[in-house]
């Protein structure tokens, strides 16, 4: 089987890098894919954000099955197109890709399908936005309701912070317009865990769960990022929390075939259990980045084979399987990130780090310099994974491999994971 797959940072390589082990797999190409996804696969020089030429190029190399990593392309069309000239594609059409490219969307459909999430309101006039706050007491979370980069989230501790977040959104136009609605919801608490399902329309195969860490700082302080780290299994979701959440996803996949948008690709919930159970915080129509990166690791069945039955409506007999291993990404960023940040600059130490045991450096914003070697090209550069018989041995072989990997200005988190070891007891 040749397999496509489009994207380049670390979600990708680590797809990629699974690919590669499975004996179905005959031929692993990307586009654009990176240095890291180079050593693995055919990489073509194409932007994840240019359809027509992501489509020759798939035209050109006729692939078995498509593979999309990012979110842009689905939200653009490119499953729906792929669908069309008869090629498989692991993702959802813009219809059904709503559920994350509008939050509005996915708010209403939880709503009137009483799948359980934070009571919310979305709105286009401010001042009704703001009497909605007040409502909810004074504190709320304000969404710009389109795709923003993960910066369209804000959540306020008081009215003002609220009214000026909904201000920012609905008359500053500061996400442009992913802000002309926004969804003002009550503030949740409770650990979050990621949860990945593949859909096929109709039949969800649970896959499982990870969790990520949003914030740049240790202790969870400063901005929110694209993910700081990640890591696989979570111990503390139980058998009955896992329970609900594959039925809250099943329940989400039958609201979308009743809609007449049936959901067909991975379908990622980031949850937050709360003290009244799991309850839905977003909807993402692919796989998350960083959780890929420790997912990979773990998967015991071949991945070809399952996703090209989700893309070709056969899920129906299907299961996935997961190593009892524990896997951990530590990211590396470039100094400044998630604010701006110089590339360019030579990276070291990249062989030294995966000879540890278990340990796997996954490319997230690296290139090739004119030389031949690899530089930071990105905020997020390296996602440095390692599996281990526990949370605790898999962090301590990542943090190893950390060590060992140089760039000028290189930060990353030191606590990703920490808290896993000693409150899970693993
Ligand atoms: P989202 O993009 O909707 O997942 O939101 C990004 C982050 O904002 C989440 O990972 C949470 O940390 C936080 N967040 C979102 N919604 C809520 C909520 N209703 N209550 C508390 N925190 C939230
Ligand atoms: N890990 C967050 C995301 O992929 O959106």
């Amino acid at each position: 089987m040749k397999v496509l797959v489009v994207g380049g940072g670390g979600r990708e390589h680590a797809l990629v890098w699974r690919l590669t082990q499975d004996p179905a797999v005959t031929r692993v190409l990307a586009a654009p894919g990176n240095p890291g996804i180079a050593a693995l696969a055919e990489c073509h020089d194409v932007s994840v954000d240019d359809l027509p030429g992501l489509v020759g190029v798939i035209d050109r190399v006729a692939p078995d099955l498509v593979v999309v990593g990012p979110e842009g392309p689905l939200v653009a069309g490119l499953a729906d197109t792929l669908r069309a000239r008869g090629v498989a594609v692991l993702g959802p059409s813009p219809a059904a890709a709503r559920l994350e490219s509008s939050k509005a969307f996915a708010k209403d459909l939880m709503a009137r399908y009483r799948i359980p999430a934070a009571r919310s309101g979305s709105f286009g006039n401010p001042e009704k936005a703001v009497a909605f706050v007040d409502e909810l007491g004074g504190k709320a979370v304000v969404k710009a309701d389109g795709l923003a980069a993960g910066k369209g989230v804000i959540v306020a501790h008081d009215r003002d912070a609220a009214a000026d977040a909904i201000d920012a959104c609905l008359v500053r136009d500061a996400f442009g317009a992913a802000g002309r609605v926004v969804v003002v919801e009550e503030v949740l608490e409770g650990p979050e865990v990621s949860a990945f399902a593949l859909s096929d329309g109709r039949t969800v195969v649970p896959l499982t769960f990870g969790r990520d860490f949003k914030r740049v700082g240790d202790g969870d302080a400063g901005p929110n990022t694209g993910g700081m780290g990640a890591y696989s299994p979570v111990p503390s979701v139980d058998r009955d929390t896992e329970d609900a959440i594959w039925d809250m996803m099943r329940r989400t996949v039958s609201a979308m075939a009743a809609e007449g948008s049936p959901y067909r690709g991975v379908l990622y919930a980031g949850l937050m259990l709360t003290a009244d159970g799991p309850k839905v915080l977003e909807f993402n129509c692919r796989f998350g980045d960083p959780e890929t990166q420790v997912l990979m690791p773990r998967l015991t069945v071949d991945p070809a084979e399952l996703f090209l039955a989700c893309a070709s409506e056969r899920l129906a007999t299907r299961t996935a399987g997961w190593s009892e291993d524990a896997a951990v990404t530590v990211v590396m960023a470039s100094g400044g990130y998630p604010g701006s940040y110089p590339i360019g600059l030579p990276i070291g130490g990249l062989g030294e780090a995966a000879a540890i045991d278990g340990v796997t450096v996954f490319h997230a914003g690296t290139a090739f310099d004119p030389d031949g070697r690899v530089v930071t090209a990105g905020g997020r550069v390296l996602d440095v994974t390692a599996t281990g018989a526990t949370v605790r041995q898999a962090r301590e072989r990542a943090y190893a491999a950390v060590e060992l990997i140089r760039f000028d200005g290189a930060r990353y988190r030191r606590d990703v994971a920490a808290r896993a070891g000693e409150e899970e007891h693993v």
